[in-house]
């Protein structure tokens, strides 16, 4: 193989978290083939950089008995890499259909496709956070390009639940967040000190939100789902600013009472002039090992409240052991190949919220009266 055949076959190589070609991300430095073996230096932002190794296969793949030499990248890598990614994030590479006067990123923009998601609920320990794993990654098989974002300062757990082995990645004023089983995925949780309660309120809350959204690299997701916080709060609101067509799906229990309380929280929705999409009933029904369906937290809590709100019901979680070890252990059930009723009431709402389209209300600005 001749150095440029060599190099050009290298650099198509796709970088995992980036999913981006190594070329085009400038992590391939000197390509030598002058000796008994190629040598290929690998230029990364900082030599940890988390798929460094799969790097160094892939690329022994394509030549064997290669030397790799990995390096950080100086200055100006650095900035390059910067500017290509807030290239990509603005569009303003691209042919010329961003709207300069819109800041932030692309997905952002009145035309984008992206659909943003808020999955709250009324009352904690529902299983929002597990319905938004579970659903995220089922519309990534379904071939979406998905993010999720974890904006539940008060109990963060996402990334544990997605099982992310590595922490977002900061570069200069660009936070690239983790990606994991097709989702990329990033928390308020690795912003806030360990160990310290959150008393964030108002400004801060609002600019740490603000940034997660428009600072990271969401990539142009088809979907970009937010575990919000339980109940009405500030993060509704602060997220209304920053998304106006955010579209809201209401996680509750079969429960009367869970279902009030998510009727409190839809109805600020409301107020914030945010559409609710529908309702998502968790924990329906536990199947036993005799085959019996149990309702245990009661029966009818879901089609109630979408009833009342007049959205429709778009799915039914079972009660299910393998979903909280799964969540426990950051193995989501979905991901692990079997094909239960979970599994199959996953795949279905995905399938259904894809269905549904964006909202076809959009306003053009939020006023509080
Ligand atoms: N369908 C289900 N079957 C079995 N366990 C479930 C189910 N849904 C959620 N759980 C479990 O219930 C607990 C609470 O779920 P989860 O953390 O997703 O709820 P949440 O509404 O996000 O809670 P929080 O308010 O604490 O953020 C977790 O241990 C989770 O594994
Ligand atoms: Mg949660």
């Amino acid at each position: 193989m001749s150095t440029p055949t060599l190099r050009s076959t290298l650099e198509a190589i796709v970088e995992p978290q980036l999913v981006r070609p190594l070329g085009d991300v400038g992590f391939i430095g000197a390509v030598d083939i002058t000796g008994p073996f190629p040598r290929v230096e690998l230029v990364l932002p900082f030599t940890s950089w988390p798929t460094a190794p799969l790097l160094e296969a892939a690329i022994k793949e394509v030549a064997e008995g290669t030397s790799i030499v990995r390096r950080s990248m100086n200055e100006d890598e650095l900035l390059a890499l910067r500017n290509y990614i807030r290239m990509e994030m603005r569009g303003e590479a691209g042919p010329g259909h961003h709207d300069h006067s819109e800041p932030g990123p692309r997905f952002l923009d009145k035309t984008s496709r992206t659909r943003v998601l808020g999955i709250s609920s009324g009352k904690g320990g529902v299983g929002k956070s597990s319905v938004t794993v579970n659903l995220a990654i089922a519309l990534a098989q379904q071939g979406h390009k998905v993010g999720v974002l974890d904006a539940d300062v008060y109990g963060f757990s996402l990334p544990k639940m997605l099982g992310a082995d590595h922490d977002p990645i900061v570069l200069g004023d660009t936070v690239i967040p983790t990606l994991v089983h097709g989702v990329r995925c990033l928390s308020m949780g690795y912003f806030v000190p360990d160990e310290q309660p959150v008393i964030w309120r108002g400004p801060m809350l609002h600019k740490a939100i603000e940034q997660l959204v428009t600072e990271a690299w969401w990539d142009q997701p088809d979907f970009l789902l937010i575990d919000m916080p339980p109940g009405t709060g500030d993060v509704a609101l602060t997220l209304s600013e920053i998304v106006p067509r955010i579209e809201m799906y209401v996680v509750t229990t079969p429960q009367a009472a869970a279902q009030r309380v998510a009727q409190r929280s839809a109805y600020a929705a409301r107020k914030l002039k945010l559409a609710v999409r529908g309702v998502i009933e968790n924990m329906s029904w536990f199947i036993g090992d005799d085959g019996k369906r149990y309702e245990i937290f009661g029966t009818g809590g879901g089609q109630k409240l979408a009833e009342e709100l007049g959205v429709p019901l778009l799915g039914q979680v079972p009660l299910n052991m393998t979903l909280r070890e799964g969540g426990d252990a950051g193995n989501p059930i979905v991901t692990d190949g079997n094909e239960t009723d979970v599994h199959a009431a996953f795949a279905q709402l995905a399938k259904t919220i894809a269905a549904q389209g964006q909202a076809r209300v959009y306003r053009q600005e939020l006023r509080l009266v």
